[in-house]
């Protein structure tokens, strides 16, 4: 059934786990994801990212995943992923998305802030969740984000919690993503959590649920300790969007014949679910 993203995330804030927001960027992975969740019988937040427009329109993505959703023997909702402009944001909610992020981190801090609200009233006014984002997610080999300035660390870039209650409060927004050391895309290094960082911005937001994006690739243990510490959302795409990639050139070759197109989507269905699977179990953080 489809659902407002707000329930979900209360949901999480009570019971001290991390609901998983995933790109569905075809109707493969959308049915991967979905089977996923309702296997495990869990809730699940369907994204849609700007940035995947080239290949999935919205205007066809989002309703499709609309359906979806309200079909669902689990709850699920329909979140609009690094809404970078204000047009596409309200596309979106023309569309029927339950939650919107409102992705303006790489504006100066007032700007932010600005554009950020005003998204957040009209959000508001029709129920529609909000995600802000202070402090930024920069990119390892996806090319989603801002690239490190010349000379800079990753510190750069991470929320600084005095500042972050000031932007939840002025904003309005409903869930804060913050940056303490994940990063999109493939890991080419071991990353570093600045733990005590997240605990000071949960310290300084208390009743405000806590995103964390790059969470693919991230090991067990750091995801759990993430968790403990107030993340309650996980944004979840690149590791399972991958994963099919190896071993389809094996399952194309042995095939014997060319295997039809449907065929391969079929293959790379089962392989996404099982990642789907691993994340949305991981973040339940059951023990
Ligand atoms: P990954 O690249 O780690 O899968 O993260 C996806 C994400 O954060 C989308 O917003």
């Amino acid at each position: 059934m489809l659902v407002n993203s707000k329930v979900l995330l209360e949901d999480a804030m009570k019971h001290n786990y991390a609901v998983a927001g995933i790109n569905t960027t075809s109707l493969t992975m959308l049915r991967a994801v979905l089977k996923a969740a309702e296997e495990e019988g869990t809730p699940v937040i369907l994204s849609h990212a700007q940035l995947h427009e080239p290949y999935a329109p919205i205007e066809l993505m989002g309703p499709l995943m609309k359906a979806a959703a309200e079909k669902s023997t689990v709850p699920c909702s329909l979140h609009l992923d690094h809404g970078t402009t204000e047009a596409y944001i309200y596309k979106a909610l023309s569309l029927g998305f339950t939650s919107v992020m409102a992705d303006f981190a790489r504006f100066s801090f007032e700007e932010n802030v600005e554009r950020t609200k005003k998204v957040a009233d009209v959000c508001h006014e029709i129920h529609v969740t909000v995600e802000g984002e202070y402090g930024e997610m920069p990119s390892n080999v996806t090319g989603q984000g801002r690239a490190l300035p010349e000379g800079e660390s990753l510190e750069f870039f991470f929320t600084k919690p005095d500042k972050a209650a000031r932007y939840v409060e002025q904003t309005g927004v409903d869930s804060l993503v913050v940056s303490f050391g994940s990063v999109h895309g493939i890991y080419i290094e071991e990353p570093k959590m600045d733990y005590e960082r997240l605990g000071a911005i949960r310290e300084a937001v208390p009743n405000t649920p806590l995103v964390m994006h790059g969470g693919s690739g991230l090991n067990e243990e750091d995801t759990r300790t993430c968790i403990d510490g107030g993340i309650r959302k996980i944004n979840y795409y690149t590791y399972m969007a991958c994963e099919p990639s190896k071993k389809l050139v094996q399952f194309i070759s042995s095939s014997g014949k060319p295997p039809y197109f449907h065929e391969i989507c079929e293959y790379s269905r089962e392989l996404m679910k099982e990642k789907a699977r691993y994340a949305i179990k991981l973040f339940q953080n059951r023990g």
